[in-house]
């Protein structure tokens, strides 16, 4: 099937939709690493491996301007130059890297004081060539991976991510493609055929999930993203718990109903923006089952802190925030005490008790 151009139209919905999920996120999560308080580290490493040339036919900027210009904002952040920046930006079509490196001048994000690695290189080659710097535990990285349809993320590279220290990732796929062609032997990654449609980059989740080594702490969290009847998504990945709590932030942000789609995925009939219903039944389901989930285990007493609702929450790939009703209703009935609304991220090495009141 012959690739069409993305850039020489205007960026669809959907894309825009993927584009600001990453830069959101990207936004998130360059003060952690560039801020006088991080932990000591001598380099961070943004990698685009799918760059295109940087804006579509109406100049609305793609992911290597948006990211430059968070590296731009991010200048006078106290302690911005105490870790080297090397951006990455690779395309296997040289004329794109060329409209690229006019685009970074032309709009003015040439940043100073960062390096920069802009080559004309297809993403096996890029990709192997970043192998030592994804490896660096005292490297932060960030890695972007949009390619077209399906083929690159193979198991091979995906362990690799997941194997590498400080490193996040976003990697967008044609969800729809595996569903479809899934006996194609040029297509290796296997999913299973979900009873849902609309939950097919779920599925696609999940096999990359099975991919995971056996015992190892990993966090990983899909984005659906619907256009006409084809389904795409992203996937996110962080050995981190305060990276997957950002990216459940930024996600939210995106889809207040399931946080994990562009489109009705559950079926909930609810429109984004309509008010909160009090009742728990008229809340989406996924919010739903997570509040019945929390609420019997705060019951049972076999949550003691703050740090494992954190963990239930990443667990359902809702936000900490929605853990909040739960924890007030028992506290005014008198079942728990405790002396916080949310919890809170920055208090994982710490965090507060939760207190039966009949212990
Ligand atoms: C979906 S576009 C990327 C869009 C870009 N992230 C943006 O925001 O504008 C995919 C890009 O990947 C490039 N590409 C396609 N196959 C590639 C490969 N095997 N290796 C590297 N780049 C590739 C295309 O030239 C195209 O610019």
């Amino acid at each position: 099937m012959p690739i069409k151009d993305l850039h020489k139209k205007p960026f669809d919905e959907g894309t825009l939709t993927k584009l600001q999920i990453f830069e959101l996120y990207a936004r998130e999560w360059l003060p952690v690493f560039l801020s006088k308080s991080s932990p000591s580290l001598s380099k961070i490493h943004l990698y685009d491996f799918f760059v295109g040339p940087g804006i579509d036919s109406k100049n609305i900027l793609g992911s290597p301007l948006r990211i430059l210009q968070h590296l731009r904002n991010f200048q006078r952040l106290d302690g911005f130059e105490k870790a080297k920046i090397h951006i990455h930006f690779f395309d296997n079509a040289p004329k794109k890297i060329e409209q690229l490196k006019l685009n970074v001048k032309t709009h003015g994000f040439h940043v100073s004081n960062i390096e920069y690695d802009i080559q004309p290189l297809g993403f096996e080659e890029a990709f192997q060539m970043a192998k030592k710097e994804l490896a660096d535990p005292h490297a932060a990285k960030l890695v972007f991976i949009d390619q077209n349809g399906v083929g690159n993320v193979t198991p091979e590279v995906f362990r690799e991510l997941v194997n590498s220290p400080i490193c996040d990732f976003l990697f967008f796929i044609s969800s729809s493609t595996l569903y479809r062609f899934h006996e194609v032997s040029s297509i290796k990654q296997k999913i299973k055929r979900p009873n849902d449609y609309y939950h097919v980059h779920r599925s696609v989740l999940d096999f990359y999930r099975s991919l995971v080594p056996a015992g190892k702490q990993y966090f990983l969290a899909p984005f659906s993203i619907k256009k006409g009847a084809n389904i795409y998504g992203l996937i996110f990945g962080s050995a981190h718990l305060l990276g997957i709590d950002k990216f459940l932030q930024v996600a939210w942000k995106n889809d207040q109903i399931s946080g994990q789609a562009d489109f009705d995925i559950d079926h909930d009939n609810l429109i984004p923006g309509q008010p909160t219903l009090p009742f728990r039944e008229m809340l989406p389901r996924k919010v739903g089952i997570f509040e019945a989930e929390l609420e019997g285990i705060l019951r049972r007493g076999q949550i003691t802190n703050e740090l494992q609702i954190i963990e239930l929450c990443v667990q359902h790939g809702v936000k900490r925030q929605h853990a909040e009703n739960v924890l007030k209703d028992l506290k005014k009935a008198g079942i728990i005490d405790l002396n916080f609304r949310v919890p809170d991220i920055k208090r994982i090495k710490s965090p507060r008790p939760i207190i039966m009141k009949w212990e």
